[in-house]
């Protein structure tokens, strides 16, 4: 069977910080550390959700999230121009890298799937706006299931639906605690550190792979069985 590919979408795929110019018009030179902390809080929302198991839908963490930020940085924001930050955010541009690996990637045989905590029609109009939809099989979303990563039971979630072989099922995700959740949840998993900036956590759970971008996917994940 082929290897099937699971590719995390904020952050891995799509550049979280895409919103970033919009966000600079609005709160000026605190723009970097609000976006860092809007991100910081998304995720901690949804970790929170999932285990209180008060589950809302993702744009919710996003939009709690942004309450929260204009609240800490004291940049009190109208309801439009938060909207207009939310409507950036759900058209976020891909890495540089994304297009020429999803199609080598596609071309080549392996089963490409979106993976994310968003919802399908948030990931099915951000694929679509980013002009990568076409490279996917399908989008698989947290809401199916309504917990968040990293919960071992939406990777479980994620292989019945691709209906993917767990031998051959590689979660792709920038995000460490993603990685993790997958190793744990017993699937394998590229972990893309694009600016070489990130630390992994030090869990002694490590990556199957570490790639610097999605171009040298292809590569390392034949290298890996190669070797086996
Ligand atoms: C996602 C977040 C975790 O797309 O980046 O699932």
């Amino acid at each position: 069977m082929s290897i099937t590919l699971a590719f995390d979408v904020y952050g891995t795929l799509l550049d979280i910080y895409g919103a970033n110019e919009k966000l600079k018009t609005l709160v000026g030179d605190k723009s970097l550390a609000f976006s860092h902390t809007w991100r910081d809080k998304q995720l901690e929302y949804t970790f929170r959700r999932a285990l209180m198991n008060k589950y809302e839908i993702f744009s919710v963490c996003v939009s709690e999230a942004l309450d929260y930020t204009c609240m800490y940085y004291k940049t009190p924001l109208t309801k439009e121009e938060k909207q207009e930050l939310l409507n950036a955010y759900r058209a976020l541009p891909a890495f540089d890298d994304v297009i020429s690996s999803l199609k080598q990637l596609n071309d080549s045989d392996y089963r490409l799937y979106a993976f994310s905590n968003g919802s399908e029609e948030m990931v099915e109009s951000l694929l679509t706006t980013s002009d990568i939809r076409e490279y996917f099989l399908g989008i698989v979303s947290v809401d199916g299931i309504k917990s968040y990563k990293p919960d071992a039971a939406v990777y479980q979630y994620f292989l019945s639906e691709s209906a993917a072989d767990t031998d051959k099922a590689w979660l792709v995700s920038s995000n460490p605690f993603d990685v993790i959740g997958a190793i744990s949840a017993g699937m394998k998993a590229a972990w893309v550190n694009r600016f070489e900036n990130k630390v992994f956590d030090p869990w002694g759970i490590e990556p199957t792979l570490r790639v610097k971008n999605l171009g040298e996917l292809k590569d390392k994940i034949d290298e890996y069985y190669m070797s086996q």
